[in-house]
């Protein structure tokens, strides 16, 4: 069998060990065929692709990033987009594709199994939002970053007396924030899921001064003030009509100022949660999602996404997995609520 493979949406510490995987079990095992489409859907739609064989994976395993490159390309957004992709695939030869993304990157998958294209795909991001999965590899990377951040910041926000807020990716979920702020011992976390008083926020903020430790806010990118509406930098949309986010971190730090007195100030970590190379349990996570994928293609088991649930990896439907986001419940947010202020 000749089998594509493409990597679409925000990149995320882990893609390159699924590729590996994939081709490592694929050609030895099956005696399967590789072809690697280049940056996400634009791969199939506009015929761009590469090479990918055992030697083209040796040595990516520990790479952030992806060797085959990524994008927010939207084929509905084109006309005649999937079936270009189709028409594509046919005179490549291409018999099936293991898309690895997220929500829109597996939204377009789904669509296209549904017109007959043999297809897999295997779930990606570091927001951790992908319902039918109990974790997205790239997420624990992001996790790790954000918490060593927030580590460092605890020294320099007690020397100046400072509030320092951290401001963390996941668009509208707050699965990096609620469990960097945990491990790193924030004073509030505030995410996407429950919009917060910035009134309450600063009584935490003073309260955490008064017994003279330094606050750290850590704030996900997508959370909203009850007060007001989603603070964002700019209005753009991405392809699949994400609103860009960041700005809220900003926001917080100068209401803290104006409310309080205490000099605070904001750090961004953007893009640096998804660069780099991935922790171990990305790693061993990702590696097992792509085994079981090229196995689900051997064995004919279209319109399926592979999936963490508890310790074993099993096989859902696309159309359940990209149903829903998986948002952060209140229970969870709780747990953290013990320890602010
Ligand atoms: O979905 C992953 C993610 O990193 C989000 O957390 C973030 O909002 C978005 O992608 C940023 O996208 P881009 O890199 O296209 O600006």
């Amino acid at each position: 069998m000749k089998v594509g493979i493409l990597t679409g949406g925000g990149d995320c510490p882990g893609l390159n060990a699924v590729i590996r995987a994939i081709v490592r079990k694929g050609v030895p095992t099956y005696g399967h065929e590789f072809i690697g489409f280049r940056d996400g859907w634009r791969g199939p739609l506009e015929n761009v692709t590469m090479p990918l064989d055992i030697q083209s994976v040796r040595g990516i395993l520990t790479r952030g990033g992806t060797i085959l490159g990524s994008s927010r390309t939207n084929p509905f957004k084109e006309e005649d987009g999937l079936a270009r992709i189709q028409k594509n695939l046919a005179a490549l030869g291409v018999d099936a594709l293991i898309a690895i993304g997220g929500e829109d990157t597996l939204g377009v998958a789904k669509k296209l199994a549904e017109l007959g294209v043999q297809i897999v795909g295997v779930p990606k991001t570091i927001d951790n939002d992908l319902n039918a999965t109990d974790y997205t590899f790239g997420f624990d990377t992001a996790v790790n970053i954000a918490t060593e951040a927030i580590d460092r910041l605890h020294t320099t926000a007690e020397s100046h007396h400072r509030a320092l807020v951290v401001e963390v990716m996941g668009r509208h979920a707050g699965w990096i924030a609620l469990h960097s702020g945990l491990a790193g011992g924030a004073s509030v976390i505030l995410i996407p899921e429950i919009p917060f008083s910035i009134a309450k926020v600063c009584e935490y903020v003073e309260s955490r001064f008064r017994t003279n430790y330094a606050p750290i806010i850590v704030v996900s990118e997508g959370a909203i003030p009850q007060e007001g509406d989603m603070v964002v930098k700019d209005q753009s949309l991405d392809a699949f009509g994400h609103v860009r986010l960041s700005g809220i971190g900003e926001w917080v730090a100068q209401q803290i100022e104006i409310r309080t007195g205490k000099e605070a100030r904001t750090s961004v970590l953007g893009h640096i949660q998804r660069g780099g190379t991935p922790t171990a349990f990305d790693r061993v996570l990702a590696t097992r999602l792509g085994l079981h994928a090229i196995t689900a293609v051997h064995e004919g088991d279209w319109g399926k996404m592979v999936s963490l649930q508890g310790t074993q990896i099993v096989r859902v439907g696309l159309a359940e997995a990209t149903a829903n986001l998986k948002l952060v419940d209140p229970q969870r947010y709780a747990e953290a609520e013990v320890f602010f202020g």
